[in-house]
């Protein structure tokens, strides 16, 4: 039994997978997509989180603490075979907690909804996950029932979608940072979203509409488009702030490091999803863009 945040969901889902293939004995073998043959043990995996959604992802995250970074294993292999979804195991989280862990579901949703991979049947997922979280993050910061029912669904939904179709750069520049300097996954997608956004705008910009929509922006219907892709970032912005969370990484980003995170970046497994092709020099203006 998984039991725990995504931390904990991901770290079972990698000894289950190495118990039943040995032969991956190191977990840096199984970074990207792994050939694993065997499925992992039989797993009921709990969050108690409202996040990850590691519970039916056939991703897990792994620190390597020695090359201080973060990489991202992708194997079907993983999936554990039962979720118990319950947002009363979601209770006890402190409001920070739901605040990121929350918009770091927010953020599987955004970028599953624009990733290159992006279809109609994980379109039909990211858009009601993103209504629902929407919804419900501020009420579940508050600690209402109801709020915590709509994250707790909202993010397992989140999951349903991008598990099938990858992620972009938001994730992909947020590992390097939860990796240097300890700042929490959630944090770290909060901050960086919608930076990512605005500049995916030119290749994505025309997708930002029907967010705005299941974000409930008023007025959305009758805007141009690029009045549509501002007024759903200005959403993003407002629902990260009104949880609590940094507008950008002063006090966290250093610039001695942009380099070896952009590089990291660039050489995540979430990058080549990205809806804007991107490169190391871009990567770095927007780290930088971000200080
Ligand atoms: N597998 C995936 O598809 C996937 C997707 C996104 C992120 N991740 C990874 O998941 C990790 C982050 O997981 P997370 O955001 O759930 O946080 P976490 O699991 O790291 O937990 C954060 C802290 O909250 C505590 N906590 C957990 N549940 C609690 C509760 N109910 N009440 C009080 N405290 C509680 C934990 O003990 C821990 O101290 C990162 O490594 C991230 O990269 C995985
Ligand atoms: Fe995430």
């Amino acid at each position: 039994m998984a039991i725990g945040g995504g931390s904990a969901m991901d770290t079972a889902k990698a000894v289950g997978i190495i118990i039943n293939n040995p032969e991956f004995s190191d977990v840096r073998s199984l970074e990207g997509v792994a050939p694993t043959k065997s499925h992992a043990v039989f797993t009921i995996a709990v969050p108690t989180t409202a996040g990850t959604a590691a519970e039916v992802t056939i991703n897990y995250v792994i620190t390597d603490v020695e090359k201080k970074r973060k990489f991202v294993c992708v194997d079907t292999n993983d999936i554990p075979e039962v979720a118990v979804v319950d947002p009363d195991m979601m209770s006890s989280m402190p409001k920070g907690l739901t605040a990121s862990t929350g918009m770091d579901a927010l953020t599987h949703a955004i970028e599953g909804y624009i990733t290159k991979g992006a279809c109609a049947i994980s379109d039909m997922f990211h858009l009601e996950a993103i209504r629902l979280i929407s919804q419900s993050l501020r009420g579940a910061v508050a600690g209402t029932p109801e709020g915590r029912e709509g994250m707790a669904l909202g993010q397992y939904i989140a999951g349903m979608g991008f598990s099938n179709v990858g992620l972009g750069i938001v994730h992909s520049m947020a590992h390097g940072l939860s990796a240097l300097y300890d700042t929490p996954h959630g944090v770290a997608c909060a901050i960086i979203l919608p930076y990512g956004l605005e500049y995916n705008a030119p290749a994505a910009g025309k997708r930002y509409r029907a967010v705005g929509k299941a974000m409930g922006v008023e007025g959305i219907d009758s805007m141009s488009d690029d009045d549509a892709a501002k007024a759903t970032i200005a959403a993003v912005k407002k629902l990260s702030a009104d949880v609590g969370i940094p507008a950008d990484l002063k006090g966290i980003l250093k610039e001695e490091d942009i380099q070896f995170l952009s590089d990291s970046a660039f050489a995540d497994a979430c990058c080549p999803g990205n809806p804007r092709d991107t490169n190391v020099e871009e990567i770095k203006a927007l780290y930088r863009s971000m200080m």
